[in-house]
């Protein structure tokens, strides 16, 4: 399947996406949901968490200030919005991001992953399927075949599809023209995309870690739509352990939420969000069993470092690749590890952070 999710903007006449009307039979007992129906209820739920225009998103100015200038230049010349590559740790709203696009220009979305286009058939089933304007979103483009890539060069440069009719020596190229659309595509190593893919996105853009204060609005918001009381300070507390990330924010207040209703009266309060946060043994920085970990075995058993990523690996369980994209950046980011060409080192602050003496204080001691 090449489309994971795809989406008809409803459109009222100022332009504005409809809101959603629904009716059905209400549940005997209001307060109990059948389990499909709470698992609907739920599935509203997320939707609705997720921003749906450039007002409600918190963050990431640099990059809306970007965005909303080109939509309004795309939009008062009449053409479609250049192809955008957004790049960046997981979970920081690249997807959000490319529907809000869509909602913003009006136009409609398909969303797929280049796993999922595995064949040259699949991005051809999407292209030619794309109406005037509508973007395609492809997370993990980084991991496009190089057939599929290939197919895309023509179709991003000249929205033109070029099929090879026939083998070898009789083998024929024929060109169909495909609407004028727009490409999204996501990925968390730009550095792995092959420069003729990267040089065809006239927008590149990079996501940044959230601050406190915009992640603490970001729970707020969201346990509005959980109907979950809070106070300010239990935000701050869940967003101070977020790693800068809103989908980790998210998912911890609802961790927390759960904790608050069994072990407190419900309302998330400073207190509530730490204890709970320990019992998950989330840290005070964000810093989970794997970041400890990591650090402490470059800390114990090679001295700080430098060491390298298998060896890292190979030592706490992890995959590289999850290590490089998923650990690494927070943990450089609060300036804990650093990348040398040697390997990975812990810094000073890491070494305080786990209770260890640092090399340069324990020098001084001798
Ligand atoms: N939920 C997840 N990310 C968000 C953001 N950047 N702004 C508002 N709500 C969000």
């Amino acid at each position: 399947m090449a489309i994971i999710s795809s989406k008809k903007q409803p459109q009222e006449p100022n332009g504005q996406p409809q809101q959603r009307l629904e009716s059905a039979p209400a549940p005997a007992n209001e307060n109990i949901l059948q389990p499909e129906a709470a698992a609907d209820e739920q599935g509203k739920q997320e939707e609705s968490i997720r921003p749906q225009r450039f007002a409600d998103y918190i963050g990431q100015k640099d990059l809306k200030d970007v965005l909303d200038i080109a939509i309004k230049a795309a939009k008062s010349r009449g053409e479609v919005l250049d192809h955008l590559l957004l790049y960046g740790p997981p979970g920081l709203g690249k997807t959000t991001m490319a529907m809000i696009l869509a909602s913003e220009m009006g136009v409609n979305y398909k969303i797929t992953s280049a796993p999922a286009l595995e064949r040259p058939r699949d991005i051809v089933g999407l292209l030619v399927n794309l109406k005037p304007g509508d973007i395609l979103f492809v997370d993990e483009i980084h991991r496009l075949s190089r057939m599929t890539e290939e197919i895309l060069y023509p179709a991003m440069e000249d929205y033109r599809l070029d099929i090879t009719i026939g083998k070898g020596s009789s083998a024929r190229i024929r060109s169909l023209p495909l609407s004028k659309f727009t490409l999204v595509g996501a990925t968390t190593r730009v550095g792995a995309l092959t420069s003729p893919l990267r040089d065809r996105f006239g927008l590149v853009q990079k996501l940044r870690f959230y601050e406190v204060d915009e992640l603490s609005k970001i729970v707020l918001r969201s346990a509005e739509f959980l109907k979950t009381p809070i106070a300010e300070d239990g935000a701050t507390e869940i967003a101070r352990r977020s790693r800068g990330t809103p989908r980790i924010a998210n998912r911890l207040l609802k961790r927390v939420r759960d904790y608050a209703e069994v072990k407190s009266s419900g309302e998330i309060t400073e207190s509530v969000a730490a204890e709970a946060l320990q019992l998950f043994q989330v840290d005070p920085c964000g810093l989970d069993w794997t970041d400890r970990r990591m650090l402490s075995v470059i800390i114990e058993q090679f001295n700080g470092g430098p060491v390298g990523l298998e060896t890292i690996a190979a030592a706490t369980g992890e995959d590289t690749q999850t290590i490089e994209e998923v650990y690494e950046p927070y943990l450089m980011q609060i300036g804990y590890l650093s990348r040398t060409p040697r390997g990975r080192t812990a810094t000073t602050a890491a070494y305080k952070h786990l209770g260890f003496k640092p090399p340069n204080e324990q020098l001084s001691l001798l």
